[in-house]
């Protein structure tokens, strides 16, 4: 069964060919495959800082990574932000996903938002804002099936960078309610 893991190097081979099929498609390519197989702890512990390398520039707000794992394999990665500045409340949002490509349209992308909800009300927190691209129907489709409630869309630069968003806000206590508490 699926779940979501903080980051460990157990999952070091089925991670690095998920990075494998990430960088086929453009994706995650700042991540050089020797560098994190010569020194997977390093990257693991960068993936578990309170606040991760990679979105210092843009978001500066404290967030933890979660791997989804089915098994021994790694499926997906999830970016759960504790809060919104500006720019997040604008179009990045408190939840971010990927699903690996070869593990695509098996139910995935919508199982790890699910998750994220948990752990979003395990922090306390209750109303998360999700954001897709107009044109990813898939993210679309996971956000509506987690309870995401489109409010509106934005067409903004910022520093010199077009973003297309649509945003949707998500109750997470009524999204999660029937179900055992999330502070439990
Ligand atoms: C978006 C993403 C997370 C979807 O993951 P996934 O595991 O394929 O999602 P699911 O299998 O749960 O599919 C959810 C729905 O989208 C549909 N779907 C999936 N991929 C699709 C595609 N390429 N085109 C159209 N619909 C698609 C599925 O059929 C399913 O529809 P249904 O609910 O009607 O059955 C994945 O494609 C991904 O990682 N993309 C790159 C990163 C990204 O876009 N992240 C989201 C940022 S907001």
């Amino acid at each position: 069964m699926a779940k979501l893991v903080r980051p460990t190097s157990r999952y070091k081979a089925s991670y690095l060919s998920a990075l494998r099929e990430f960088h086929r498609e453009g994706r995650y390519t700042y991540h050089d495959l020797d560098e994190l197989d010569g020194d997977f702890e390093a990257h693991v512990a960068d993936e578990r800082k309170r606040i991760h390398p990679e979105n210092i520039a843009v978001y500066r707000v404290p967030e933890t990574i979660y791997w989804l794992v089915d098994g021994d394999e790694f499926i997906g990665r999830l970016e759960l932000r504790h809060e919104l500045n500006d720019h997040l409340l604008e179009v990045g949002g408190h939840i971010g996903y990927s699903i690996r490509p070869g593990r695509r349209r098996e139910g995935y992308g919508t199982t790890i938002l699910e998750l994220a909800l948990q752990k979003a009300c395990e922090c306390g927190m209750q109303r998360v804002l999700l954001t897709c691209d107009p044109d990813n129907v898939a993210s679309r489709k996971i956000i509506e099936k987690n309870g995401g409630e489109f409010e509106n869309r934005v067409d903004v630069v910022r520093d010199g960078m077009e973003y297309h968003k649509l945003r949707f806000w998500i109750d997470v206590e009524s999204q999660l309610s029937g179900r055992e508490s999330c502070r439990a």
